[in-house]
């Protein structure tokens, strides 16, 4: 007898990347380590495989008190978090024009939850590019909402600035407010950034719905693995002063930012048009929160608090990171150039962890991953693309990948089509 409830929600779907990722695992044990290219895992490792961990915020973790541990924090979350937050987000360019108010969340995810929750209403559909990350979907149809997508590149592998008006125009022919999730900078799985001029089309298209409301969701959860820390944060001068029926969100994530991936640490930041609107957004949080998971994690938050109130250890934090981010970086580049020189056509790939190879069709991307495991690499099959790791693989693993999925295209596109191989 089957006793949970469906409730329009997909349950008991096998998991694809951790079927693949197994895989990969079970390849290891067989051959060794050297002989196979793990691209599954979605975390920054160093050059052994092992998870980069910020010696700075362990040490700050190390030091907290009994009680920072055990103790309930506010549902909101711990003042000084919350203002740590601001600072983390726009460091000392705080917007002058819209009115910010933050509250905690587990992580970025919770903060998606908390986004979709309060800003749109059981069935509307949400709005992100057809290149997103999974956990959208399952989020939004959680709480009964469901996404809408644009396609994110255009034919001249740009920014799809009219697919995205196009279709915010369709759905709001339906309802009559929608939330949009743009994750950048350093976006997954492709590694866009949007530019200045992106952003400008999103926020006209955005503009020409006065009647309507629009909560925007910056996901910015790569943002301090992407390049200058003030450079990728310009973007978010846009999204001041916006006109009142839009609702400009930020969801901050420490996962990958102070690798406390699983200490559950993130918040949900307005950046609202009114103070009204400001504190309509602390009153409606709080609630989320409270229905949800409740309090939050008070070491984890004191940790970030700490880190933002003692500028040394700051520093200390944003050194370290950045020595992990040239590390990043230049697996990103060493992938870029090699897929350059055996022409492997990519997606625009600007910062971050992931880079996406676009395969025309969702089963010659079943078939190129199936074909690279033959070769003992392992990538992410997402939709029509493959997904590769730049943060789990080393500089050489990452100069050889893409000689080798052009090999496996080639494989595959010699079956004639049928991708029998
Ligand atoms: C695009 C994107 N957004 C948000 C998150 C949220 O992560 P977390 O909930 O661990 O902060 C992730 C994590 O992988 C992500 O890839």
């Amino acid at each position: 007898m089957i006793l949970a409830q469906e409730n329009g929600r997909v349950i008991g779907k096998p998991d694809k990347l951790f079927g693949v990722s197994s895989l990969a695992k079970e390849r290891i044990a067989e051959k060794g380590r050297e002989q196979v290219i793990n691209s599954t895992i979605g975390v920054l490792l160093d050059d052994d495989g092992k998870l980069v961990v910020l010696d700075s915020v362990m040490k700050a973790i190390r030091g907290l008190a009994p009680d920072d541990f055990a103790a309930y924090a506010p549902i909101a979350g711990l003042p000084a978090y919350l203002e740590a937050v601001k600072k983390a987000v726009f460091m000392d360019e705080q917007p002058k024009e819209s009115y910010v108010e933050a509250c905690y969340a587990p992580g970025g995810t919770g903060a998606i939850r908390n986004a979709i929750s309060a800003y749109t209403k059981p069935g509307d559909r949400i709005l992100t590019s057809d290149w997103h990350w999974s956990p959208y979907e399952v989020v939004a149809a959680e709480i009964g909402r469901s996404v809408g997508c644009y396609s994110l590149f255009d034919e001249e592998m740009k920014f799809n600035g009219s697919a995205f008006g196009e279709k915010l125009d369709e759905i709001l022919k339906e309802q009559n407010e929608t939330l949009v999730i743009i994750n950048t900078p350093a976006h997954n799985p492709t590694g866009y950034t949007l530019t200045d001029s992106d952003w400008d089309s999103v926020l006209t298209s955005i503009k020409a719905h006065p009647g309507k409301k629009i909560a925007l969701l910056a996901d910015i959860a790569y943002i301090d693995f992407a390049g200058d820390a003030r450079k990728y944060r310009s973007f978010l001068k846009k999204l001041e002063g916006l006109p009142q029926n839009i609702m400009p969100l930020v969801a901050f994530s420490a996962s990958k930012g102070y690798t406390m991936y699983g200490m559950r640490c993130g918040a949900l930041l307005c950046m609202a048009p009114t103070a009204e609107a400001a504190k309509e957004f602390k009153d409606v949080m709080t609630v989320e929160s409270r229905a949800s998971w409740s309090n939050g994690n008070r070491a984890a938050m004191t940790v970030i608090a700490k880190i933002f109130e003692d500028e040394k250890l700051l520093k200390k934090v944003e050194e370290e990171r950045n020595a992990w981010m040239k590390v990043l970086a230049g697996r990103g580049e060493a992938f870029v150039e090699a897929a350059e020189k055996v022409g492997l056509t990519i997606f625009p790939y600007d910062s971050g962890f992931f880079i996406t190879v676009p395969c025309g069709t969702v089963k010659r991307a079943e078939a190129v991953g199936k074909a690279l495991q033959e070769m003992d690499v392992f990538v992410i099959p997402l939709g029509s693309g493959i997904r590769v790791s730049a943060a789990s693989n080393t500089m050489d693993e990452c100069r050889r990948l893409p000689g080798l999925i052009a090999a496996a295209m080639e494989k595959c596109d010699k079956s004639g089509g049928d991708y029998t191989l």
